[in-house]
């Protein structure tokens, strides 16, 4: 009786290890991280703009948050995103924001803005852009930003 238990139990654990590594083997891995500086300067200014233009008025013109909106910043927002990808933020933003006007901006300037809130959790920017196509920004992955 109790080996057989035991030759169940032990086959549903080889085979839930089987479903999830051929799940993960779906997705391309995320091979880049935010701290190596994966967007640059005039991105971050350009999404600075929009941020201003577009996000400000309910996020807050620091990201901290506002009566209805969450911050864009600090621990409550990276406890939602870290671990997650670029990709993800960026589709979060795509479909969703701003709120009660989805889709008014276009991809280059949802990158931007995905660029100026990176720069604003104290990531560092280096020397090219982020691309604005989300299956290269899903290889980026969000890691906690360094203490200062
Ligand atoms: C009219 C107010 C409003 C505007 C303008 C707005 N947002 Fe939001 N945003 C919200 C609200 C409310 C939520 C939470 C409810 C929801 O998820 O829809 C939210 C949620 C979010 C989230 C998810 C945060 C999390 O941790 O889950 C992100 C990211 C975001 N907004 C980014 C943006 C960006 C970038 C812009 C500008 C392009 C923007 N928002 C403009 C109201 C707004």
């Amino acid at each position: 009786m109790k080996i057989t238990n035991t030759i169940i139990i032990g086959a549903g654990v080889v085979f839930a290890g089987l479903c999830y590594s051929s799940v993960r083997a779906a997705q391309p891995a995320a091979t880049k991280s935010v701290l190596e500086g994966v967007f640059n300067e005039e991105q971050q200014k350009r999404g600075d703009a929009v941020y201003a233009a577009e996000c400000a008025s309910c996020h807050g013109a620091t990201l901290e948050g506002g009566e209805m909106a969450p911050p864009l910043a600090g621990s409550a927002f990276m406890s939602n995103w870290q671990g997650l990808t670029v990709g993800d933020l960026f589709e979060r933003i795509r479909i969703s924001m701003p709120d009660g006007n989805p889709g008014k901006l276009s991809r280059q300037q949802n990158a931007d803005v995905v660029a100026y809130i990176l720069s604003m959790g104290r990531y560092p920017a280096g020397k090219t852009e982020l691309p604005k196509e989300v299956e290269l920004l899903k290889q980026i992955k969000i890691d906690a930003a360094k203490q200062e």
